[in-house]
């Protein structure tokens, strides 16, 4: 499985640390940037990693921005991506359980490293329900 990581300036601290994170658990990574606490813009990276799950170059995508709101913004732009910002685990559950989200947005400053570690360890491990869901879903795709 592979993941890949995207993040503005905002954002990059926890990236980092997610990055670390995801390294331990043994995933295959794809950082898409941005590499420093340089001001830059948060379409473009959530853009980038919107594509890399639109083309297939991974499976699914962690974002982060400052509060998570402009990259999940520009990601959802992506035909094929839905992407959940999640402040807690409850929406980092029901985002893969109901909305099947291949996106998890998270707010490098909304967050420290120990509430988005369970954020993100309750999204990758929660399965997707189907039966409704997938009709919603299916929805989702279509427009
Ligand atoms: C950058 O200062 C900040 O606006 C950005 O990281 C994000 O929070 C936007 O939604």
């Amino acid at each position: 499985m592979k993941i890949a990581l995207a993040s503005d300036h905002g954002g990059f601290a926890l990236k980092e640390q997610i990055k670390e994170h995801l390294k331990n658990r043994g995933f295959e990574l794809l950082d898409l940037g941005t590499n420093s606490e340089e001001s830059v813009d948060y379409p473009l990276f959530g853009k980038a990693c919107g594509e890399a799950i639109a083309s297939g170059k991974a499976e699914l995508g962690i974002i982060c921005c400052g509060t998570g709101i402009g990259i999940s913004i520009a990601a959802n732009k992506v035909c094929g991506v839905r992407c959940a910002l999640a402040t807690n685990e409850y929406m980092a559950e029901m985002a893969k359980k109901h909305n099947d989200a291949n996106i998890l947005a998270l707010g490098g400053r909304v967050l420290n490293l120990q509430e988005a570690t369970k954020i993100v360890d309750t999204w990758l491990d929660t399965e997707f329900e189907g039966g409704r869901h997938q009709r919603r879903v299916d929805m989702l795709n279509e427009m």
